[in-house]
């Protein structure tokens, strides 16, 4: 590390240690209020400078031990609970590791009364998330409420416009108001954690922010969603229809008993326009991401795919084009032999693909109390360490405007199933569709067992066609299956499902 970078970093260590504000910090150590503003802004302070300032930090830190880190936190579910748990537990051991104590000092929740397997007798309750977030009785707000708007915004709102650092596992907050709440903690110098917001227990947000900090990414992609994992691989190992497999994930408690968020793609969706954001310094956008979920996927998709080599993830794929980011969401193909297919059940796993490691697999957990728990933590510790980076990678205000590329720009193969109408000809005329368009098959699938399905209203047998094509412009396959269903051959929706050749 170079001295002037060390140099801040010790100042920020003190500074977080001490829980005291920059101001503080020039006015007693440095001789100067506005030093600590002055360096956050680039300024470098000579040599000679710095050796005086770093004596009297030294001085200064003999003669006192840090206070310790308050914690206040909001919701006591799931992950609040466990946090809570963990803290209690660990305090020890963390506070030998950061020469600091760590301690839950207040919390909010709902009901005051509900046993949640933690002793909260001695903390100081709030009824209001907002009350707590601005108590002084707190050096650092933890948001685990949920919800995009509501006393989740409002309270981590409060605690970054008056300076207190903020962790938050809220994804749905952070895809909605991300860009407005880096910039407001840019402003008040507040650091703002959310490692856990993003496929749970992988320390993907600090892999982005840190550890890649210099490596240009082409393509972000990944396993996002525990419940769409589950529910595709058991529908992969067994043969078991989509409503059953779900109906399993809600009993064993993977699924909501509102599932549509989830297996429709949206949360995925929330997660990669993060991701994206991070990746390729762009502002959150997730109502630009083409979203498809898992609802219409059918056995016989699950046994062509895995005939022809494959397996069906759903995937949030974002990634540098000509023609702007694509960001999608959608059940995809992916190679049988390839590192994501391997990642089953209610894993998660992120892959990045930059120009100077090539690709990075992150797997793990992604949801679930003690996982999600220990990101909050690691945020937790990073603030309590005095690390500090711009919460979305870059200074808000260097984030681009969107560009979105146009989802009928997007090339690559596709699935394609059809219910054709079971008459001479029909064949013949769809592949004739698909050559007007130079579409190239690579193969047709037309066996017994995927054999007659049901009748049209006209009384005509249908038969179920699979297509696989070769690489080719999504505006090209949809033109065409257009075409295919007004010269009248097909009946319903064609299923279209993404290749992508990882
Ligand atoms: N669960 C996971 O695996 C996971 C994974 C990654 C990220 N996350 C994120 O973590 C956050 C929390 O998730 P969770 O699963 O722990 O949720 P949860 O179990 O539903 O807990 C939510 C908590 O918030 C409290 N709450 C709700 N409204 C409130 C209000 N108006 N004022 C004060 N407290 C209020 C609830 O209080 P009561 O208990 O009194 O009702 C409850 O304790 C969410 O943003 C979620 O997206 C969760």
């Amino acid at each position: 590390m170079s001295d002037i970078k060390s140099f801040r970093q010790s100042v920020e260590s003190f500074i977080a240690a001490r829980g005291w504000t920059p101001t503080r910090f020039g006015r007693t150590v440095a001789g100067d209020p506005l030093f600590v503003f002055d360096l956050r802004e680039g300024r470098e302070p000579r040599s000679e400078t710095r050796a005086r300032i770093l004596r009297a930090m030294q001085e200064f830190g003999e003669g006192e031990t840090a206070p310790p880190l308050r914690i206040g936190v909001a919701g006591l579910g799931n992950v609040g609970a466990t946090l809570v748990r963990i803290l209690q537990r660990d305090g020890a051991e963390l506070t030998r590791k950061l020469n600091r104590q760590i301690v839950v000092t207040a919390v909010a929740a709902r009901s005051r009364s509900r046993d949640r397997g933690i002793d909260i007798s001695g903390l100081e309750w709030f009824d209001d998330p907002v009350a707590l977030a601005k108590s002084d009785g707190i050096d650092l707000f933890v948001e685990l409420i949920g919800g995009e708007d509501g006393p989740a915004f409002a309270a981590v709102k409060a605690a970054l416009e008056i300076g207190r650092p903020v962790v938050t596992a809220n994804k749905a907050l952070l895809a909605k108001h991300g860009v407005a709440l880096a910039r407001l903690a840019e402003e008040s110098s507040a650091q703002l954690g959310f490692e856990a917001a993003v496929a749970g227990g992988i320390p993907v947000i600090k892999t982005l922010r840190e550890g890649l900090g210099s490596a240009r990414i082409a393509k972000v992609f990944g396993i996002m969603n525990g419940t769409c994992n589950y529910i595709l691989t058991r529908m992969g190992n067994e043969n078991i229809s989509f409503a059953d497999c779900l109906k399993d994930a809600q009993a064993l408690g993977y699924a909501e008993a509102d599932p549509s968020f989830d297996v429709e793609g949206f949360d995925t969706a929330h997660k990669l326009s993060i991701l994206a954001t991070l990746c390729f310094g762009y502002e959150i956008a997730p109502d630009q991401i083409r979203v498809e979920g898992i609802s219409s996927i059918t056995q016989h998709d699950i046994k062509v795919a895995a005939e022809l080599g494959y397996k069906i993830k759903l995937l949030g794929i974002a990634q540098r084009t000509e023609h702007g980011i694509e960001q999608r969401v959608h059940p995809t193909f992916v190679p049988k032999g390839s590192a994501i297919a391997g990642v089953d059940g209610v894993m998660n796993a992120i892959a990045l693909e930059t120009d100077h490691v090539h690709e990075l697999l992150l797997a793990g957990p992604g949801a679930g109390g003690p996982p999600t728990a220990a990101s909050v933590l690691s945020d937790i510790l990073d603030i309590a360490r005095g690390t500090r980076v711009p919460p979305l990678g870059v200074p808000s205000e260097e984030l681009m405007p969107y560009k979105q590329a146009p989802m009928r720009a997007h090339e690559g193969g596709f699935y394609i199933r059809l219910s054709a109408k079971d008459v001479p000809g029909a064949l013949a005329a769809i592949a004739t569709r698909m050559g007007e368009r130079s579409i190239s098959i690579d193969s047709v699938i037309q066996r017994s067992d995927l054999g007659v399905k049901a009748v049209a209203e006209d009384g005509t047998p249908i038969r179920t066609v699979v297509m696989i094509t070769q690489r080719t412009l999504e505006s090209d396959v949809r033109e065409s299956l257009a075409q295919i269903a007004a010269d009248g051959f097909i009946v319903g929706q064609p299923q279209l499902i993404r290749i992508e050749m990882l």
